[in-house]
């Protein structure tokens, strides 16, 4: 993946081909804000995150103005607008894993990572954040990392996730 252009020096944010993609299909539909989400999705499996500059490629890509985009990227949280670590743990804080003990398992979190919510740990791999209903509310407490949900979670099974995480990216 070329995130960076070697004659320019700035930041690629999404390969050309992929933008001329979007173009085409905005051009194509009458409604280009439902590849919003798409696009900054894009645009973060790219980069890592959507900086203001993502915000801008997008709006030109699909026509739209820059605060149409600001206002779908600020709305979902699993849009980063500032940089995150390889892999972000969205750790559910709803009812039904607050009451069966999601506030341990926060805890848990917080001394096995030695990060608060929000941060990222030194060595770049995870960012701790808090979300909304993860919709695994039968197998709360419940986190979501990348596509994947992981419920009914205890220490042993939060250490086994992070090992299993931290091998896979070694
Ligand atoms: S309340 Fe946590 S997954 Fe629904």
């Amino acid at each position: 993946m070329e995130t960076v252009n070697q004659t320019t020096g700035k930041d690629v944010l999404l390969p050309d081909d992929t933008i001329e993609a979007f173009r085409a299909k905005a051009a194509d539909t009458p409604h280009p804000r439902e590849l919003i989400v798409d696009l900054l999705r894009a645009i973060q499996d790219h980069h890592g995150w959507v900086p203001d500059a993502g915000i801008e490629l997008a709006a030109q890509t699909l026509g739209l103005s820059p605060l149409q985009l600001e206002e779908i990227a600020t709305f979902y949280d699993k849009i980063y607008r500032q940089p995150v670590g390889r892999k972000v743990i969205h750790l559910c804080d709803s009812i039904c894993c607050w009451t069966t003990g999601g506030e341990q398992v926060a805890e848990l979190l917080r001394d096995k990572l030695g990060i608060g919510f929000g941060e990222t740990t030194p060595d770049g791999v995870f960012t701790l954040l808090p979300t909304c209903c993860l919709g695994a509310c039968g197998d709360a407490p419940a986190m979501m990392i990348g596509l994947t949900t992981y419920g009914r979670l205890t220490a042993e099974k939060i250490d086994t996730i992070l090992r299993e995480i931290r091998q896979q990216i070694d």
